[in-house]
């Protein structure tokens, strides 16, 4: 049996594949990564985002590895804690944070406090927002365009609990207020909390969002931003922040640590109070390597970088950079009239756009160019936004763009072929 063969993965971790053998990894240095056959791929998966520096990143791990001498988990949370919602709530000083390791966690936690408040068990949702039962249970693809015919397939639909009519677990699908309206009413009293995914911004503007959590809380929801893609990425807060949205948690997770495992959900303190009667942490919730790290990836984010006045700035100009050299190699590669790339959020997140309808609906041409960017050494998601560091501003755009031609023009050949 290959070691391959003993790891249980999900559909997400089955993704990168190469010859029909699943990759797997064995180093990351700056914005590539390593396989066990000796291939090396630009990576913008990035872990699914948290690496937000880049891999094994020399500073980073010196900053790190300076900190391990206070040890990694005392009987309670420590001064390292602390230190680091000050510097990342900053002005907000009326707000307090909750410590987790996944985003997940981060996010039932919220469900659990919007229960406490209003008595109510349902949960309104609007965007991926974790992989518990109440987050997961009866949703759609949330990361497809509003007209694709991908997105409203309902899944995930068995063997989920505590999903039923007193506790629903509800979608907000096409972001119109209207239908926001017409939910709030149809499930009156018996939804707790709305939650939104922050990616979703990048479909609708700060106005509809602002709206839709002022209707929320009239109906006496708890409302809830889910950052965990674009907290401490697009900026150090946010999206909710940036733009005065007003929700009352923030969950914030992912690109806060350079990969280390670390997610807070953010508010006002006494909303934040009523944590320890929710029993809202775990044996892990005050480790320490995760707050080291976020340390690190603050002192060097913090910083100038280039030209950029700091780290988020110029993990933006990147992305936006890196889509336009895909786009520019569609171009090259003539099939520009069917995918590009764009940047999303400001750039700190990208993703391939199919101007095609019937390409947008088929799955299986979609995959196989995600197949195509793999064997010419390029890693990114495909129906989901990809993720750039700052490492990749050390990338030669020319190597890229002739990397992607190479793959865009196997597509082509390949989908023309089979379409024939
Ligand atoms: C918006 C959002 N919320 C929650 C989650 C769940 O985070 P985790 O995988 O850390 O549990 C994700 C993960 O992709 C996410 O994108």
């Amino acid at each position: 049996m290959s070691q391959n063969e003993r790891i249980a993965h999900s559909k997400i971790t089955r993704k990168f594949r190469s010859e029909g053998r699943q990759l797997l990894f064995t180093q990351g240095k700056g914005g590539e990564v390593s396989d066990a056959n000796g291939m090396t791929y630009i990576d913008f998966v990035m872990g699914y985002g948290p690496v937000i520096i880049g891999h094994s990143d020399e500073l980073f791990n010196e900053i790190l590895s300076g900190y391990l001498g206070n040890g990694v988990m005392m009987p309670g949370y420590t001064t390292f804690h602390s230190e680091y919602l000050e510097r990342l709530l900053g002005e907000r000083t009326g707000d307090r944070g909750a410590f987790f390791k996944t985003a997940s966690e981060a996010v039932t936690a919220t469900l659990r406090l919007a229960a406490m408040r209003n008595g109510r068990l349902g949960v309104l949702r609007s965007g991926y927002i974790g992989w518990h039962d109440a987050q997961i249970a009866n949703s759609l693809k949330w990361h497809e365009p509003l007209h694709s015919p991908l997105r409203e397939k309902l899944r995930y639909t068995d063997a989920m609990r505590g999903i039923g009519d007193t506790e629903p677990a509800v979608n907000w699908v096409d972001l119109r207020l209207e239908s926001l309206a017409e939910i709030l009413d149809r499930y009156r009293d018996r939804l707790g909390c709305f939650v939104f995914d922050a990616y979703l911004a990048s479909f609708t503007t700060p106005e509809v969002l602002r709206q839709a959590v002022a209707m929320c809380r009239d109906a006496g929801l708890l409302t809830v931003f889910d950052e965990t893609k674009t907290g401490g990425r697009i900026s150090p807060l946010g999206y909710d922040h940036d733009h005065a949205i007003g929700s009352d948690l923030v969950v914030i997770g992912k690109a806060l640590a350079n990969g280390a495992p670390l997610s807070l959900v953010v508010g006002a303190a006494d909303l934040l109070a009523d944590a320890e009667r929710a029993r809202l942490s775990g044996t892990f919730s005050k480790e320490m390597i995760a707050v080291y790290a976020a340390l690190a990836t603050r002192d060097i984010l913090e910083k100038p970088i280039g030209d950029a006045p700091d780290g988020w700035a110029e993990i933006g100009r990147i992305g936006t950079q890196v889509a336009a050299t895909l786009t520019a190699a569609a171009e090259d590669a003539g099939v520009a009239a069917l995918v590009g790339a764009r940047p999303v959020l400001g750039g700190g997140m990208f993703e391939l756009v199919y101007h095609d309808d019937a390409l947008l609906g088929d799955k299986t041409r979609r995959e196989a160019l995600l197949a195509a960017l793999t064997g010419a050494g390029i890693l990114l998601l495909e129906g989901h936004p990809s993720f750039v560091s700052v490492a990749h501003r050390e990338i030669d755009p020319d190597e890229l763009r002739g990397r992607a031609r190479r793959a865009f023009e196997q597509w082509s050949a390949t989908v023309e072929a089979g379409r024939d």
